[in-house]
């Protein structure tokens, strides 16, 4: 049977973006002999206008059972005043939840000829090729005790940073997947010096890599230097594995690194089905962005890169998905720039489809 796909497209540009991600998928069935069954569903504004809610019940059960969801963007300003309870992100928030998506990735890859938009000097960023794993449903977003107490005659807010072994063991070891399909090299980030939760991540990320990965080549850094190292020198950096509050942030930071927003795919991988993949979201980072939505000027890029990372994680289509980076890194070598490319000179920017065309071309 042929792998499935469930595209969720969503609100604002994620159906302008998705639009070019299928004019590819379709590329791959007629050209490569790559054939997808893919399945179209609502998520979002676009499922609560038609449900009443961000997500259906039947298509949280269609996203269970795809080998890959590919998501577009979800929100919009028709959207902000509704109840939380029914707000776009929620039906994005279920999703993450109900697949049990504890490991985000997040590249950070710079192409040659945006090297310009960095906010770093070109050479400290050209050729970068990173990958932060961020862990996404664990640490002091989530922990117990958490709230603001009175205490005396004051009040105080607390979080709890919270970490079980198994979560730290089932992070570790999608990041050491990982390396062995890039760099084959891990770099473990916590703060080991100041807290519990640090002294075990480090040392059941340690026990990971020696009793199952010696392979992949691991070291171990404070997070506060991690975030120095990462604009000093990040080509040193192959995978970041890090928890949810240093992932958070380092991942944003490390986006800068790249340039535009426009750009920057993402996946959040949960736990193994019974074939033994990992059950995947791919999505672009960006959101919905309603101030450009429906002109034809968004920069798909993000998405297409979105479903080649489905390629290479969940599909196993590994030369599939270097062919396709391939082919966007020649358009930006060639000059191919939607509007979020352009520098303050100007030119003459191209529209959504006709950067679909180029990549296609
Ligand atoms: P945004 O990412 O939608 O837009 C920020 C800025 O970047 C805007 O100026 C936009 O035009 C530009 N931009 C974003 N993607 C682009 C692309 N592909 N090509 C060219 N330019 C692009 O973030 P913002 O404005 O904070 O949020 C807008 C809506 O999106 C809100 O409703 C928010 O809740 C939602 N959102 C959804 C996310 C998701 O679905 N994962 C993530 C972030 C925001
Ligand atoms: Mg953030």
């Amino acid at each position: 049977a042929n792998p499935t796909l469930l595209i969720l497209a969503g609100d604002g540009i994620g159906p302008e973006v998705m639009g070019q991600v299928v004019r590819i998928i379709d590329w791959f069935g007629d050209k490569r002999d790559l054939a997808f069954d893919v399945d179209h569903d609502l998520v979002g504004g676009a499922a609560y206008d038609k449900h009443g809610t961000p997500l259906h019940d039947d298509t949280m059960a269609k996203a269970l059972a795809a080998d890959a969801v590919l998501l577009g963007a979800v929100g919009g300003p028709k959207y902000d005043a509704l109840d939380f309870s029914v707000k776009p992100e929620r039906g994005l928030l279920r999703l993450r939840k109900e697949m049990d998506l504890f490991s985000n990735l997040r590249p950070a890859q710079c192409f040659d000829a945006l090297a310009d938009f960095s906010s770093l000097k070109k050479d400290l960023v050209a050729g970068l090729d990173i990958m932060i794993v961020r862990e996404l449903t664990s640490g002091v977003y989530f922990g117990e005790p958490r709230g603001i107490f009175e205490e005396g005659n004051e009040r105080v807010g607390i979080n709890t940073q919270r970490y079980t072994e198994s979560e730290i063991d089932r992070v570790a070891r999608s990041a050491f997947e990982l390396a062995r399909r890039r760099g084959n090299k891990v770099c473990s980030m916590e703060k080991a010096n100041v807290m519990e939760s640090g002294i075990l991540w480090r040392e059941v990320v340690q026990k990971v890599h020696d009793e199952d990965y010696p392979d992949v080549e691991l070291s171990h850094m404070y997070a506060d230097n991690g975030a120095m190292q990462l604009v000093r020198a990040p080509k040193q950096f192959d995978v970041i594995v890090t928890d949810n509050l240093f992932g958070d942030i380092l991942s944003d930071c490390a986006a800068m690194l790249t340039g535009s927003l426009g750009m920057l795919p993402s996946a959040s991988l949960g736990a193994p089905n019974a074939d033994g993949r990992p059950k995947a979201l791919y999505e672009p980072v960006h959101g919905s962005a309603p101030d450009i939505a429906g002109q034809g000027k968004a920069n798909p890029i993000a998405c297409i890169l979105s479903f080649a990372m489905a390629l290479r994680y969940s599909f196993d289509q590994g030369d599939e998905a270097a062919r396709l980076e391939k082919a966007v890194e020649q358009v930006l070598a060639d000059g191919a720039r939607t509007a979020d490319l352009m520098g303050p000179e100007g030119g003459s920017p191209i529209s959504t489809s006709e950067m679909g065309d180029a990549i296609l071309a």
